[in-house]
C-alpha cells in the first residue's frame, strides 16, 4: 500500500510510521510526504531518508483550489492512502471523495473530547485525569470522523503540557503505525460511525 503522508511541523508521526516500515513492522511505502509549510522540520527527516517529498504551500491559497493541487499530488504519486501527521488544515469534501475511507488522522486527545488546536492544554485545563490520542478517518467536519483506535494515558498531578505533551505523544506513536497496519491488511469495516477490526489470523 502506498502512502500520502501530510503534514505542517516537526514530523514525529511520519518518522514514527517510516520507522515502522523499515523495522517490517508494517508492510507499505511511503509514496510522498507533503507538507504546506517550506519551512516544516519533517521534511529534513524525509530528505535525510530519501523519501519524496514536495512542498505545496498553502498560505494565500483557498481551500478548494489547494486541495485540488494537493489530489493531482497524490494521484500522480499512486496514493493509496493519505495520512494527515500533524497536517494544519482542515481538507475540503473533494479530497474525502477522491480517498473514501482512506484518508487518516492522529489527534492528541481522546475524542470526542478536545478537538481542535491545543488539545492537550484543553486537557489541562478541564482537569481531566485521563488523557490519550485518536486515530480516526477524516470526514468534512473538524476531527470527527469514525474512530480506528485511541490510547489512554494518566493526567498526573503537577504535569505540564510538555510533560503531558510527550506522554500522548509516545503513544501516538505507537498507535497511527497499528492503525495504517489493520488497514493495510484489510481488517477494517466501517458501519456508520464503528470501526471494526478483525482479529489477526
Ligand atoms: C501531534 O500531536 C498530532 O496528534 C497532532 O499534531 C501533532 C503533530 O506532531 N495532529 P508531529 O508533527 O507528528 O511531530
Amino acid at each position: 500500500m502506498r502512502l500520502g503522508i501530510l503534514i505542517s511541523g516537526r514530523g514525529s508521526n511520519f518518522e514514527a510510521i517510516a520507522n515502522a516500515i523499515a523495522r517490517g513492522k508494517l508492510e507499505a511505502e511511503i509514496a510522498i510526504v507533503i507538507s504546506n509549510r517550506a519551512n516544516a522540520p519533517g521534511l529534513e527527516i524525509a530528505r535525510q531518508r530519501g523519501i519524496p517529498m514536495r512542498v505545496i504551500a498553502s498560505a494565500g491559497i483557498e481551500r478548494e483550489a489547494y486541495d485540488k493541487l494537493l489530489i493531482e499530488e497524490l494521484e500522480t504519486h499512486q496514493v493509496d492512502l493519505v495520512c494527515l501527521a500533524g497536517f494544519m488544515r482542515m481538507l475540503s469534501a473533494s479530497v474525502i471523495r477522491a480517498f473514501p475511507n482512506r484518508v487518516l488522522n492522529i489527534h492528541p486527545s481522546l475524542l470526542p473530547a478536545f478537538s481542535g488546536l491545543d488539545a492537550q492544554r484543553q486537557a489541562i485545563e478541564f482537569g481531566v485525569k485521563i488523557a490519550g490520542c485518536t486515530v480516526h478517518f477524516v470526514d468534512e467536519f473538524l476531527d470527527s470522523g469514525p474512530i480506528i483506535l485511541q490510547a489512554a494515558v494518566p493526567v498526573l498531578e503537577g504535569d505540564t503540557l510538555e510533560a503531558l505533551s510527550a506522554r500522548i505523544l509516545a503513544q501516538e506513536h505507537v498507535i497511527y503505525p497499528k492503525a495504517i497496519g489493520y488497514i493495510v491488511d484489510g481488517r477494517v469495516t466501517v458501519e456508520g460511525r464503528r470501526v471494526m477490526v478483525r482479529e489477526e489470523e
